[in-house]
């Protein structure tokens, strides 16, 4: 496990939203209630780098650039350089091209920045991986995430990103001293609309699992009062550990 000093430090915020506004309308309520803003494509693409430098002079939150980076090897490595100088904490790659993209992420990432590899998308169901041409072992996103978390290890990424139910399993095999952040978390209380998250769990069954780090995108964001939400989820949390 890592070391945090607070529940609400594992709860990292997606700004999934389309624009600078109203992105800093949500870093502005939730700065000093999360431990991390990710900031992925839809934001990225519009906006770049200015972002970033918002979330960074807002303080009380670290950077989680979400941008999975999947090209050859080399188009990462120049993807990383650039990205070095963003001071993000955390940075993402897809697994599915293998070992050589991973290593050379993991060689050009400089400082604090932490290389996590996407397993499989909680979005993608086994009748997705069926259709994408999987092989029928692999199917099974159990066994694609073991499988794919293996090669992120030894290509020395800091760890992974993985649904809940897959968290206890990366856990026991791979060791405390890997990274895991889990995304497809629903509270119990949250009602999502046209929900298209498939394999998802509860904070507290993520956290219990093994997760180091949940992201918490729509039961925050639709929420009353995003503060409040983030307050039960950090309670949540809190008793998990327990
Ligand atoms: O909680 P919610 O479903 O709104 O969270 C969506 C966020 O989780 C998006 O930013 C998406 O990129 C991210 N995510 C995911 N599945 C992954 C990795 C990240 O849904 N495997």
């Amino acid at each position: 496990m890592q070391l945090l000093r607070e529940p609400k430090d594992r709860i990292i915020f997606p700004l999934d939203f389309p624009d600078y506004n109203s992105a800093k309308k949500y870093i502005e309520i939730l700065r000093g209630h999360i431990g991390l803003f990710k900031v992925g494509l839809e934001l990225f693409v519009k906006e770049g780098p200015e972002i970033l430098k918002l979330i960074s002079k807002a303080g009380k939150a670290k950077i989680f650039l979400d941008l999975k980076f999947h090209d050859i090897p080399e188009t990462v490595r120049g993807a990383m350089k650039s990205a070095n100088a963003l001071s993000a904490e955390f940075i993402t790659v897809h697994c599915d091209e293998g070992r050589k993209l991973l290593e050379a992420a993991v060689e050009t990432a400089s400082g604090k920045t932490k290389v996590l590899a996407v397993t499989v998308l909680t979005s993608l169901s086994r009748e997705g991986l069926k259709e994408m041409g999987m092989r029928e072992e692999f199917q099974d996103p159990l066994k694609l995430v073991l499988h794919r978390a293996g090669i992120a290890k030894s290509a020395g990424c800091a760890g992974v990103v993985c649904s809940g139910l897959e968290a206890s399993f990366v856990r026991k095999e791979f060791g405390n001293d890997f990274i895991i952040v889990t995304p497809g978390i629903r509270p119990s209380w949250s009602v999502i609309k046209n929900d298209d998250q498939q394999r998802i769990v509860t904070p507290s069954d993520a956290i219990k699992a093994g997760a180091d780090y949940i992201v918490v995108g729509r039961p925050i964001r639709t929420a009353k009062d995003p503060v409040d939400a983030v307050k039960r989820i950090a309670e949540e949390i809190e008793k998990a550990l327990k």
